[in-house]
This record gives structure tokens, C-alpha cells and sequence, in this order.
């Protein structure tokens, strides 16, 4: 059964753009729920249907392939499921492993299954003449968490899926990953409306393999990205404003409309810049008297769900968090969002937290707006050698 959601108490509205309070999962089984206010859940039959409309997306790379094969079994069947893999495939061949592991799952299953690698070459015919034509090299697709995101939107666009949600593949905890998923159904089925995202909060967090698993409330990454859009909005608005939870979540689904007319950025900077480039365009930008917002008259939504397994995933350095927090914070240095204070602050959090001197990345842009989905992913497939298409 679906998850029980707390309907969010309230939001604020920045523009076009709502942003709702927390809602937390206050049953992880809402099964013989009795109808009653301020909680929202699924029953069978809507579970089933949102299920069936929502694509799963699980970038790869080289993770423990135990770790995949529990994340891949806990997405739920009546999901297609698209794996993006950026893994090795030599000396030793990560990625067909991956492709075994998945192919086991549709044979034993029968569920639908997509599987791309990003450093194909196949990618390099299918997207010339695009407006994505920059997401590739020679080799394929380039390198990078959001290009690989990027590819998982074209797919689920492909299979016809109304929303798509985002799972990464070094979750230890396969019940958190099935929850992530009952949270997008239950609360893109809650926020109801054109262009809706659903973020997810860690209620706890922590990273393996360490001596002593420490349970953090927030990512040590996320603590600043929230801390600095929310400064940048409090200036901004001149009210100030502790909603942004959700920065850096690499758990989050959101609609296909929404997914295909909003810009993406390349790399760690993706999560951080849904976000920056939405309040530009939507809020900033519609204040200033421009007219770049797409998503009028309607405006987005954008829900934060608490879950409530623990996310515990790998450990993967320092130079990781710094490289992330730069990019990450880079999407707000380089937006409309930063005034000059947004700036030193940002500089000042990435001395002092990352020892990151230099002024951060500007973020790879990518628009899909143009690209169409169909015929893109039609021409890779019938070209590739390593993708898998089963279900
Ligand atoms: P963190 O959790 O924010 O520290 O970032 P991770 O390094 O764990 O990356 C998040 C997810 O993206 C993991 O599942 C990675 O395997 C995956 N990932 C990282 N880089 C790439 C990439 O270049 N391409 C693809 N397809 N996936 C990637
Ligand atoms: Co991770």
C-alpha cells in the first residue's frame, strides 16, 4: 500500500512559483486508511494508476553492484524502469553487470525496463541537429550526474509517462528507495496540477562505510544550499523565508511537462538549478516585468516530502563535497536570485566549509524544450549495441 502524507500546513508563493511546507510520511502503509482531514494517501486502484503514469529514473555509476541490484528490486513493478549508467566497461565491464541484473529483474518479473549507457556512440547520431546537440562528444554523452538525467527525461518522455522521479543508485536501504516511490505518487497525486515536483527531505541521514554511521538530519551539502537560497529569497522579498528544504534532493519526480519545458544543467549543479532557474524565470523575472516564465498561467508547484527511512548511501570524499557544493552554489552565484551579499556569502561558505578559493563553475545549460523525445530515443535505440529494451 501507498504511503500517508501530512497535507502541508501552508506555502508561499514567490511569483509563479509555490512552495509548500513540509508534509511528512506519517504512515508508511496507509492500508485500511479511514477518510479524514489533513492527511492525504492512494488507495489501490490511484496507486496503481500513478504508479503505471510514473517513470523511474536511476543514474549509475560504478556503484556497488549489490547496492544497484537492491535499489533496482525496490522500484515498483508497475513503474517503467530506466537505469542511465555512466559505468566502466573496462577492464572490467560495471555496465554489463548492470544490464544483467536488470535483464534477471524483467525475466523474473516481467516489468518494463530501459537501460542506456551515456557513453555511447549511438547517442552522437540520435541528438545531432538538436538543441542537445552540446550534451555529446565524440564518445557519447558527456560525463556528468544531470547529462545522464538529461537522457532518463528523453526515455520517459519515449514510454509516455505523465511524471518522472529520480532514484539514486548508492541507497544501502532498498525500503527507502520503495518509499521515495510511494512519496512521488502520493504527493504528485496530492499537488494535482500541471507542473508539479515532489522533493524529498531526509528525516535522517547517513553514509556508509564509516566507523560509526552518524545520523545527520540534512546532507552537509544540502545545510548550505538551503541556508543560501533561502538568504537569497529573504533579501530578495524582504520577508524572511526558511521553506527551502529540498536543494540539493536527488530524490525528486516531477511532470513531464514540467521536465521537457524547464531548463537543465549539467553535472551536480542539476538539483540546486531546477530551483534557481524556476524562481529566475518565475519570480525574479516576472517581477522585472519579463515575460520568460513557461508555465503561466498555471504556475509550479513544489511539494517537500519528509520520508522516513534513514537515507544512507556512500561515502565518497571531500573533494566530492566541494566539487558538488561549488557547482551546486553556482547556480544561485550566476542567477538573478544574487544580490551582491548572496554573493560573498556564497564565496565565504565555500572557503570556509570546502577550502573551494576559486569563484564557482558557471553551470551547464541544457534546453529539451526543442528536442523531440520520440525521435531522438527511436534513432539511438534502433543504432545501439548496449542498450537494453525489454518489458
Ligand atoms: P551524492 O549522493 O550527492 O554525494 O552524489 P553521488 O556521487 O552519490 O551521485 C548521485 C547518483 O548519481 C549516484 O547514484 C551515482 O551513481 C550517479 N552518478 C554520478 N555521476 C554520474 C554520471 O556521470 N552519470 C550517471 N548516469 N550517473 C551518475
Ligand atoms: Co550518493
Amino acid at each position: 500500500m501507498g504511503v500517508v502524507l501530512r497535507v502541508p500546513l501552508k506555502f508561499e508563493k514567490f511569483g509563479a512559483v509555490s512552495f509548500y511546507d513540509v508534509s511528512e510520511v506519517v504512515g508508511l502503509n496507509g492500508l485500511s486508511l479511514r477518510e479524514r482531514g489533513g492527511v492525504f494517501s492512494l488507495n489501490g486502484h490511484g496507486l496503481e494508476e500513478y504508479a503505471s503514469k510514473t517513470a523511474i529514473v536511476i543514474p549509475v555509476k560504478d556503484e556497488d553492484l549489490n547496492v544497484f541490484e537492491g535499489v533496482i528490486r525496490a522500484v515498483p513493478l508497475a513503474s517503467p524502469l530506466i537505469v542511465v549508467s555512466a559505468s566502466s566497461t573496462s577492464p572490467i565491464d560495471v555496465y554489463e553487470r548492470e544490464v544483467e541484473l536488470t535483464k534477471l529483474l524483467n525475466n523474473l518479473t516481467g516489468r518494463r525496463v530501459v537501460v542506456v549507457h551515456q557513453r555511447d556512440k549511438a547517442w552522437v547520431e540520435a541528438l545531432a541537429g538538436t538543441s542537445l546537440e552540446d550534451l555529446v562528444d565524440s564518445g557519447g554523452v558527456r560525463l556528468g550526474k544531470g547529462e545522464g538525467m538529461i537522457l532518463g527525461v528523453l526515455v520517459a518522455a519515449w514510454l509516455k509517462a505523465k511524471y518522472v522521479g529520480f532514484i539514486d543508485s548508492d541507497n544501502y536501504i532498498p525500503g527507502a528507495v520503495s518509499e521515495y516511490a510511494m512519496s512521488y505518487y502520493t504527493g504528485l497525486a496530492m499537488a494535482n496540477s500541471k507542473y508539479s515536483m515532489v522533493r524529498i527531505i531526509w528525516h535522517y541521514k547517513g553514509k556508509l562505510p564509516t566507523e560509526d554511521v552518524i545520523f545527520r538530519k540534512r546532507g552537509r551539502v544540502s545545510v548550505n544550499t538551503n541556508a543560501v537560497l533561502n538568504y537569497a529569497l529573504s533579501s530578495y522579498r524582504k520577508i524572511e523565508t526558511e521553506i527551502v528544504k529540498s536543494a540539493n534532493s536527488g530524490e525528486h519526480a516531477m511532470s513531464l511537462e514540467l521536465a521537457l519545458k524547464m531548463p537543465w544543467a549539467g553535472r551536480f549543479a542539476v538539483e540546486t538549478f531546477e530551483l534557481a532557474a524556476l524562481l529566475e524565470s518565475c519570480y525574479i523575472g516576472l517581477e522585472l516585468g519579463f515575460r520568460e516564465c513557461n508555465f503561466l498561467p498555471e504556475g509550479v508547484k513544489i511539494l517537500q516530502v519528509e520520508t522516513r527511512n534513514p537515507h544512507i548511501h556512500a561515502e565518497k570524499g571531500d573533494t566530492h563535497l566541494a566539487q558538488m557544493a561549488a557547482e551546486s552554489l553556482g547556480t544561485i552565484y550566476y542567477s538573478a536570485l544574487a544580490n551582491e551579499d548572496v554573493k560573498v556569502l556564497i564565496r565565504r561558505i565555500l572557503i570556509e566549509n570546502y577550502f573551494y578559493e576559486d569563484e564557482p563553475p558557471t553551470p551547464l545549460v541544457y534546453r529539451l524544450d526543442n528536442v523531440n523525445p520520440q525521435s531522438v530515443i527511436s534513432k539511438y535505440l534502433a543504432e545501439s549495441k548496449l542498450a537494453l529494451d525489454a518489458g
